[in-house]
């Protein structure tokens, strides 16, 4: 609706003034087409815009042709972060009455999400394979819960935080240039650690020998291994204390999870 009003508006201002050449502006680009707009030139009865790169502009790579009642429109297949030529000519049967060019650049091509891990309970790391041409990154980060998130990031690993603890969240990401930004890559999914900090341990078993919880006071403590066996050991003890550190957080969420029903319940 909002697309087809839009349309109208332009259509109604694109006043035909006299002596005045066609326009021509990129509205828009992704990595693969542009929406171009120009103004109508007087007894038009079609446009053709012409899309080359600029490099070899004898050689173009697309073109569309539209009506006289149009002044917008896609043209496309293009190549990622390549700047082209746009060129648009107002036709009269085959003759051209008038024509315009500009340069555009299309968007960076899109970005491959290699994995998303959690950091802690509050933060995801996002590692992707940066892309030629980028100058930055948009990360979207979003969940069946209606969180909805766009952060810029420079490069990969990035982290994303103010997340909630054992939450599920998509995350895909967009290369920027100067021109506009890619199609989102395909999202992955991934879930924040326990606010009892399982995680920590985990990414930290391989290098300490020495761990104890204590569940009730939330602490870890931790030490070096100094040898092979004293690592193979304090793997197994973590094994184990990992086991009863789930079992505890799982008690952990049912009891909150009661004690929200219980509140609501006497609401
Ligand atoms: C386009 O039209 C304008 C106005 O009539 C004219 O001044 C200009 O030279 C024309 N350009 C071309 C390329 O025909």
């Amino acid at each position: 609706m909002k697309g087809l009003l839009f349309f109208a508006f332009l259509g109604m201002t694109a006043e035909i003034a006299a002596g005045v050449g066609i326009t021509v502006t990129v509205f828009s680009v992704t990595s693969k087409n542009m929406i171009v707009r120009w103004t109508r030139f007087p007894d038009a009865t079609s446009y053709k815009v012409t899309v080359a790169p600029l490099s070899t502009p004898d050689d173009p790579t697309a073109f569309a042709q539209f009506g006289p009642n149009t002044v917008m429109g896609s043209v496309g297949p293009l190549s990622p972060n390549v700047v082209y030529e746009v060129k648009v000519e107002a036709l009269a049967n085959q003759v051209v009455l008038n024509t315009t060019s500009v340069e555009s650049r299309t968007a960076p091509q899109t970005v491959n999400i290699d994995n998303v891990k959690a950091q802690d309970s509050s933060t995801l790391i996002v590692a992707f394979t940066p892309v030629g041409g980028a100058t930055g990154y948009q990360l979207r980060v979003e969940n069946a819960q209606g969180y909805f998130s766009e952060e810029a990031v420079a490069s990969s690993p990035a982290l994303v935080g103010s997340l909630l603890p054992y939450t599920t969240y998509s995350v895909s990401i967009m290369a920027v240039n100067s021109a506009g930004r890619s199609q989102p890559s395909s999202s992955v999914e991934a879930r924040t650690c326990e606010s009892c900090g399982r995680c920590l341990i985990r990414r930290r078993r391989a290098t300490f020998s020495s761990v104890a919880i204590r569940p009730s006071s939330r602490r870890t403590h931790m030490s070096l291994a100094s040898t092979e066996e004293e690592s193979m050991a304090a793997s197994r003890t973590v094994d184990g204390m990992m086991h009863h550190g789930a079992r505890w957080c799982r008690q952990q969420r049912a009891d909150q999870a009661g004690d929200e029903a219980t509140a609501s319940s006497l609401k």
